[in-house]
């Protein structure tokens, strides 16, 4: 008798094709003909069933087939990690209260490649000394981060850990470096609209979330390796208070950068009684970065020749706080912008909180005419070509400063970070 034909893979269980498919106990409820395309397509279920009765594997769910009783799909997401699973490969950025670093998954967290992530590493005795100080702002950007929907144009938090000294914040990492690293001369028109739009969308979802950033500013924003912007550091970001509720002052006074800071952010004067805090202190932000992308120019800070002899820290404040007060920034000569960005630049920029453009939602900047163009669904999904394609920054190099592992104790640090750069 011939002997019977078999597929590749039934031939290596050294089964026949009708003793394979006897063998397969499907649960009720299966579509059978789809499993037996899913077979010829090359899809193994055997093994799905098998993990559900008999052995210890997870079962994962073939997506097309009909939830079956009994069966509940895994988590895709897989098992969460430890601080043991990260190694540190590369610092990113410094910041007040701590650094962050590039790190990757090593040892069977790796076992299917691995993966990178930007580590934030915040010292505890920060929280502690805010603690006392003022207990709103107790590891707030975890808080914020965590509690915030995820969304393309903010950096999402996959995990926290946190070992003797610091609180380590587990980020979706973004290689093209930051929007300040861009910043220096005015960009082109399209990429200026388009950086700005990404803004948009990015504050408009904090707004969604009732969380006011505090400090945009061109290094808060990352660049994506698909040429989209990325609003990160929530260190001082905080809850958008309720109509109703009774602002406490002194918690939005004084955080943020003097350049981007909104007034009401250094003081209450000029502002009106009824003065609300809110989404209004980012959009005034965002008008001093698309002012500062389409000029190349800070619209309060002195110009550069007056900066180098201009005094730092509160005086370099109370310089831009007095331009601020002398009225709308001027623009430089040369720069040829249109009137509808000077009219959404000086809607921006206004001095009072409540009126300012953004303070009544995201969408009265949406519709200004200079971003008529913009097609907001579009923009939301990222179905747009970006205007400029950043370049990831090396994965691996030496350290400019080399890390002091003390000061990370619960995590392993690869050798280049602790040697310098020559
Ligand atoms: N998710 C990330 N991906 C890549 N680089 C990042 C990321 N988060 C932060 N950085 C880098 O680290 C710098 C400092 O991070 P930031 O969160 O602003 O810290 P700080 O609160 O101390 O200012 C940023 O300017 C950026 O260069
Ligand atoms: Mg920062």
């Amino acid at each position: 008798m011939a002997p019977t034909r078999t597929s590749p893979s039934i031939r290596a269980s050294k089964m026949t094709d009708s003793k394979f498919h006897r063998n397969v106990q499907p649960p009720t409820g299966y579509n059978h003909k789809r499993v037996r395309q899913g077979l010829h397509a090359g899809v193994n279920y055997k093994s799905h069933y098998e993990g559900v009765h008999e052995g210890p594997e997870p079962f994962h769910y073939p997506l097309p087939l009909p939830v079956v009783e009994g069966m509940r799909p895994v988590d895709p997401r897989g098992p969460s990690l430890k601080l043991s699973d990260l190694e540190c490969i590369k610092p990113l950025g410094m910041g007040a209260h701590g650094r962050v670093l590039l790190v990757r998954t090593r040892g069977p967290a790796a076992s299917a490649g691995a993966k990178l992530f930007a580590l934030k590493a915040v010292r505890k005795k920060g929280f502690r000394q805010w603690d006392t100080a003022d207990f709103t702002r107790r590891n707030c950007e975890r808080a914020v981060l965590v509690n915030m929907g995820w969304n393309p144009f903010v950096t999402g938090i996959l995990q926290a850990f946190h070992d003797d000294r610091n609180v380590y914040l587990m980020l979706e990492y973004s290689p093209c470096g930051t929007l300040d690293q861009i910043m220096g001369a005015p960009l082109s028109p399209a990429r200026t609209l388009f950086y700005f739009a990404n803004i948009v969308c990015g504050l408009e979802h904090l707004e969604k979330s009732g969380v006011v950033n505090r400090d945009i500013k061109p290094a808060n924003i990352l660049v994506g390796a698909d040429g989209y912007l990325c609003l990160c550091d929530f260190g001082p970001a905080l809850d958008i208070p309720a109509t109703d509720e009774p602002i406490v002052v002194g918690n939005w006074l004084g955080d943020g950068t003097a350049a981007y800071q909104a007034p009401e952010g250094v003081t209450l004067d000029n502002q009106p009684a009824d003065v609300r805090y809110g989404p209004a202190l980012d959009w005034w932000s965002a008008g001093v970065i698309l002012y500062e992308m389409a000029t190349g120019a800070l619209p309060f800070e002195p110009p550069r020749r007056e900066k180098n002899v201009a005094p730092r820290g509160s005086v370099a404040v109370k310089q831009i706080w007095d331009r601020i007060m002398a009225g709308p920034p001027s623009w430089p000569g040369g720069v040829r912008v249109g009137r509808n960005l000077k009219a959404l630049v000086k809607g921006l920029l206004t001095v009072n909180a409540n009126t300012r453009l953004g303070a009544r939602g995201a969408a009265e900047v949406r519709q200004h005419p200079w971003l008529r163009t913009c097609d907001w669904n579009k923009m939301r999904r990222k179905r747009y070509i970006p205007t400029h394609l950043g370049t990831p920054t090396p994965e691996l190099s030496f350290a400019q400063k080399p890390l002091d592992p003390k000061q990370f104790p619960g995590l392993r640090i690869t050798g280049n970070c602790l040697k310098k750069c020559v």
